[in-house]
């Protein structure tokens, strides 16, 4: 089996030779398509997809920033803040080895990272302990694996126990604001207000000492004196009121009211995105290609949504386990947007474990901007289309291939191919006439 791209140029003995792809004999079933815009891109696209869902009867899922990448008897699904079905970022690999409740919170973090707006070390710490809070609260113990799947959890409750499900970004917010509501209005409150003003002015007492050489005798300030007073007081209140008794526990969790403010408005800005919902998209699973449509996410919408989706393609992969033909395809157009140099980014596991449990990555772009030589080199098909003037010697350089032969390129006629396969070291590319 095989999925023809074209014709060889040079005409071997006067005959033109068939090129095709043969993804199990690749070096893996990833490929590459680059091209300016017009050039035929998602085109081509279509064309591998329709390849592979023929002749190998893969699945194929394409995740589709434009809206245009449509194939016969696909099943799509259009995400908005208005669709009622999403993802859920909180969702724990359930399995023993290679899931758990501190990976996920890890991997939210770090996802969370990547976008636009980071978050400081304390806001990063506060939402770590938010997390844990909220799993424990839910009934998933980090440290027992037995409770790491809501439908199966011995111990499971709230939310999860009535709708089996796995906390989600809104649980999230409404612990966050019923924690910092705690923490302000509380008991702990104003024995922590009382706290951080005796600090203050013990600290302004502090420089003034530094810098008059220690010399001045600090025990008699009046102003230490009030604030020590005062401390006392709300303290002996504070210990009065305490209810729950994890007063103290949330002061030293979350740092400050402040900091889990800024917490709260970035997590109601992950929740007003709506796209983190717990209702799965309404994909039909006959259909052997499945689109998510996410042209009307915002970018950094647009990269935890991919992050996410491929983190859960990946895991149902491992579940079905290993094979030696690829049978699962992702399709990513407009590649570079996705691209991350961490190494546990999920396009780079991908790209290094993916291969034995068949799952081949498709990437178009239009440029190599933010592909690695990692990435470059680990891809088993390459596609190169007409190429801006612009682009071709930043083309030439990363692939190997002399810039002459990308400028000769006839767009939509012509093109560029390379197949890697195993135990080939050559890196030659061949000029075909396009199928
Ligand atoms: N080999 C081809 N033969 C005939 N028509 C083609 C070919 N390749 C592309 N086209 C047509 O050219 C137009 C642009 O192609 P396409 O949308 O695939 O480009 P693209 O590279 O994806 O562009 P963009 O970067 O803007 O997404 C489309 O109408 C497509 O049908
Ligand atoms: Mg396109």
């Amino acid at each position: 089996m095989s999925i023809l791209l074209g014709t060889s140029m040079v005409a071997a003995g006067g005959r033109r030779e068939a090129v095709s792809w043969i993804p199990e004999k690749a070096i893996n079933g990833h490929s590459l398509v680059v091209g300016s815009s017009g050039m035929g891109k998602t085109h081509r696209l279509r064309k591998l997809i329709e390849g592979v869902v023929s002749s190998y009867g893969a699945r194929v899922h394409i995740i589709d920033v434009h809206g245009d990448i449509t194939i016969p008897g696909e099943q799509d699904a259009l995400f908005s803040e208005s669709s009622p079905y999403g993802l859920n970022p909180l969702k724990i690999n359930p399995d023993r080895y290679s899931g758990g409740v501190n990976k996920r919170i890890r991997a939210f973090g770090s996802m969370l990272s990547r976008t636009s707006q980071t978050l400081g070390p304390r806001q990063s710490a506060a939402l770590t302990r938010l997390l844990e809070d909220l799993y424990r609260r839910n009934g998933f113990d980090a440290n027992d694996w037995r409770t790491w799947n809501p439908l199966t959890n011995p111990n499971v409750r709230g939310r999860s126990l009535h709708h089996g499900v796995y906390p989600n970004i809104s649980d999230l917010k409404k612990f966050t604001a019923y924690k910092l509501k705690e923490l302000k209005t509380g008991a702990g409150g104003e024995a922590n207000t009382a706290l951080n003003e005796l600090n203050k002015v013990a600290r302004a007492m502090h420089k003034k000492a530094l810098k008059s050489h220690g010399t001045e005798d600090e025990g008699l300030d009046p102003a230490l004196d009030k604030a020590v007073l005062k401390a006392i007081e709300t303290y002996t209140k504070y210990v009065r009121a305490v209810r729950t008794g994890d007063e103290l526990n949330d002061l030293l969790r979350y740092t400050s009211a402040e900091v889990l403010e800024t917490v709260l408005d970035r997590i109601d800005i992950l929740d007003k995105s709506g796209i983190f919902k717990d209702a799965p998209p309404p994909l039909d699973e006959m259909a052997a290609v499945h689109r998510y449509n996410i042209k009307a996410l915002g970018r950094d919408e647009q990269k935890m949504f991919v992050e996410i989706l491929l983190d859960e393609i990946w895991q149902a992969a491992k579940a079905r386990g290993q094979t030696d033909v690829p049978n699962n395809y992702i399709v990513i157009d407009e590649a570079s947007i996705f691209l991350d140099k961490d190494p546990d980014h999920i396009i780079n596991i991908l790209m290094r474990e993916s291969r034995k449990f068949g799952i081949g990555l498709m990437f178009a772009s239009q440029s190599l901007n933010h592909f690695s030589d990692d990435v470059l080199a680990n891809v088993g098909l390459k596609i190169v289309l007409g190429v801006d003037q612009m682009y071709i010697s930043q083309m030439s350089r990363m692939l190997r291939v002399d810039g002459r032969l990308i400028e000769n390129i006839r767009p939509r006629r012509t093109a560029l191919v390379q197949c890697k396969i195993v135990g080939d070291q050559r890196n030659d590319f061949t000029e075909i006439f396009l199928a």
